[in-house]
């Protein structure tokens, strides 16, 4: 009994092991049907939709195609002529240099485009090398009319301007001047803040989308170019270093003005100030325009009485592009007076003399390493009333 007691429990154990394996294998079997439903509409999401749309991309805006060896190409072109209605699309011309200043870029966006540069060394079209003019100014220019008078009648192909004002300023230039829509997106500007860098950076940012533009001038509404056209443009054009100021002041108006906590990335040693007015290579705006790190350090620890921009960029370039640079400022000032601001030159101190005293004062400076007489293309700082006596000068001084 007991046996075949056994047995039968060992007759109903197999039977429910066999069930147990039936539902394994229905099991298996659904798990297949499912794996093979799924790869198969992957399948055919491959190689049926893929291909229905790129064909809905190129040719459903094409008119009624006809199946001749043409339509690809029709098909393409006409597409691209919905679409790119602007001169924007993966045009060469827009690339190279943008015909419209006004755009909706971040500073950081414009920042990152602006620090691409091309690694093929020749260019597929004739570049004449330019001089970028960077305005930055809180209202209007009012050397407007001698800053015509210098550009009339010069190569547009050699020159560039930008101009920076603060946003609250509407200035309307007559479509005859060579100001005319040449005004950046611009910020408000704080003197004596990092926005005065920011807007610095912003110029150079927008300018150096022009692949054309080879030098870079900073410029302020009380500048005044001392040399003609011609003659700036071969100084800058030729020269082999960039003309920043940059120089250890160990008073407290420099060294002074250092702040431990910018260790250790800026040691004391590294400090530097010079005047903000540069004239720059394309190489080192680029490099400008693509600091972070030393760019935050001054906006975080640079506060007054330290001004970012007379520290920001002769530190950064002192530190890492010494090399590039001449270290010194082609834009005259007169600090003769003494005290916190330089002399501002009013009507009745417009004179031959005094024009002459600025362009050359008896001195010689280094350019490309060799002496020259001519040590500054601008001045500063002229009060509006100037204008008069400056256009009522022999155009034979100055050469315009
Ligand atoms: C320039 O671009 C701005 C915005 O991107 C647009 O509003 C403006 O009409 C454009 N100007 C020209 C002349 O194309
Ligand atoms: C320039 O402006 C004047 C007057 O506002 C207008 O008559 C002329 O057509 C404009 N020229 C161009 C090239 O836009
Ligand atoms: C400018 O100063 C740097 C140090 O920051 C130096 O390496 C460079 O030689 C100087 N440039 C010239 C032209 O003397
Ligand atoms: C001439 O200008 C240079 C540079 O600004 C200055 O160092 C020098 O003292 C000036 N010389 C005279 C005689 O004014």
């Amino acid at each position: 009994m007991r046996g075949r007691g056994e047995k039968d429990e060992l007759v109903i154990k197999d039977s429910s092991i066999g069930l147990v394996r039936l539902l394994f294998v229905l099991i298996l079997f659904v798990i297949g049907i499912i794996i093979g439903l799924i790869s198969s509409s992957h399948i055919d999401r491959y190689f049926t939709s893929q291909p229905n749309n790129f064909y809905m991309n190129y040719v459903s805006a094409a008119p009624a195609p006809s199946y001749t060896t043409g339509i690809a190409k029709t098909s393409i072109c006409s597409t691209e002529s919905i679409i790119c209605k602007n001169d924007d699309c993966l045009s060469m011309e827009s690339f190279k240099k943008p015909k419209n200043l006004t755009h909706k870029m971040t500073d950081n966006e414009l920042f990152w485009r602006a620090s691409l540069v091309p690694e093929k060394p020749e260019y597929p079209f004739e570049r004449v090398p330019k001089v970028a003019f960077m305005f930055l100014t809180r209202g209007p220019i009012p050397f407007l009319p001698f800053w015509e008078r210098f550009f009339r009648g010069q190569d547009v192909n050699k020159y560039s301007i930008y101009v920076h004002m603060n946003p609250g300023v509407q200035l309307k230039f007559p479509n005859s001047s060579v100001f005319y829509k040449r005004q950046i997106p611009s910020q408000d500007v704080k003197w004596g803040t990092v926005t005065l860098v920011d807007a610095e950076r912003r110029l150079l940012g927008n300018a150096l989308l022009d692949f054309s533009n080879e030098r870079f001038v900073l410029l302020s509404e009380s500048c005044i170019p001392i040399y003609n056209f011609p003659t700036i443009y071969k100084y800058l054009i030729g020269s082999t270093y960039s003309f920043l100021d940059s120089y250890d002041d160990p008073s407290r108006y420099g060294r002074g003005r250092y702040s431990r906590r910018m260790k250790p990335d800026i040691k004391l040693r590294d400090w530097r100030k010079g005047s903000q007015w540069f004239e720059i290579h394309r190489t080192l705006a680029v490099k400008i325009v693509s600091d972070t790190r030393y760019y935050n350090l001054f906006k975080w620890y640079c506060l007054p009485s330290c001004y970012p921009d007379e520290h920001y960029l002769p530190t950064f370039v002192n530190m890492f592009h010494g090399n590039l640079n001449a270290n010194r400022t082609i834009t005259y000032v007169d600090w003769s007076l003494g005290g916190p601001h330089p002399a501002s030159f009013q009507a009745e101190d417009i004179t031959e003399n005094l024009m002459q005293h600025i362009r050359n004062n008896g001195t010689t400076c280094s350019y490309n390493g060799e002496k020259t007489s001519i040590c500054f293309l601008f001045a500063r700082k002229f009060n509006p009333n100037a204008l008069g006596p400056l256009l009522r000068l022999p155009s034979t001084l100055l050469g315009f």
